[in-house]
């Protein structure tokens, strides 16, 4: 099946207003390479406002949101605001999420819920193994369990994206190769058949952990990587763009 390639930016608590206008000329500038990629800015929740000042050329996205709608919740964002900050697409468990900020299995079916709920945004659900998950040869029981507990009260994958992020390649340099993410996401995308049936087919599947200009292209070659969840290299414009073309 045919999917729309598709790249996301991951700033992290990285980034600035300067930033912000680099990398925006410079995706504007060469939007023609990367015609058919929908590209995700996703970046601190301040700076969303500053994004959706500039000129359209990509969407935007939170890193992340707290699953009630308001309330007492000193430092976080609800989805409403989000909105109106500009954002259409949220990340919804990403490891550091899962690691050092209480992001456990419940919380995350109950945020990612409230996404889908919202016919307005596109959930893009993270998931990954640690090296010792790898190293002990729990990967697909470690995915497998992410996945169902995260979408255990979900019926409908049709503004769902998955991203498999191996712990152990996020930051590190130490990029999957090739066929290790292929292995993950094709498992992913049975298990997503299995679930949804024909619709699983058609959920794209993101690859994050180390992408750079020079690993982006295989990586998008395989069958069912359509595209990545890029952290450092979203920072360096140059890199950014190359990638985003690497995936057209
Ligand atoms: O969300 C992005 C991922 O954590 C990947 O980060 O490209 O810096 O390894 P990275």
């Amino acid at each position: 099946m045919q999917r729309q390639p598709l790249v996301i930016a991951n700033w992290k608590m990285n980034g600035n207003r300067a930033l912000v206008a680099e990398l925006s000329e410079a995706l504007q500038q060469q939007q023609a390479h990367y015609a058919d990629v929908t590209v995700v800015v996703c970046p601190p929740a301040v700076l969303l406002p500053v994004w959706q000042a500039q000129p359209g050329v990509v969407a935007l996205g939170a890193q992340d949101v707290n699953e009630h709608a308001d309330g007492a919740h000193t430092g976080e964002h609800s989805l409403a605001l989000v909105h109106e900050a500009g954002a259409q697409w949220v990340l919804i468990g990403h490891s550091e999420r899962r690691q050092c900020y209480g992001d456990s299995e419940t919380r995350i079916a109950q945020k990612l819920g409230q996404v889908l709920a919202d016919s307005r945004f596109t959930a893009v659900l993270c998931v990954g193994e640690s090296a010792e998950q790898r190293e002990q040869g729990a990967t697909f029981a470690v995915v497998e369990a992410q996945l169902s507990e995260a979408l255990a009260q979900v019926s409908a994958c049709e503004r769902l994206v998955v991203a498999y992020e191996p712990v152990w390649a996020i930051g590190t340099g130490l990029t999957a190769s090739p066929a290790q993410a292929q292995e993950v996401h094709g498992f992913i995308r049975h298990w997503l058949q299995e679930k949804f049936g024909s619709a699983g087919a058609a959920v794209q599947l993101l690859y994050g952990g180390s992408v750079k200009a020079g690993n982006a292209s295989e990586l998008f070659a395989e069958a069912d990587i359509d595209g990545g969840l890029i952290g450092g290299a979203s920072l360096q414009p140059e890199q950014f763009v190359a990638i985003c073309t690497a995936a057209q």
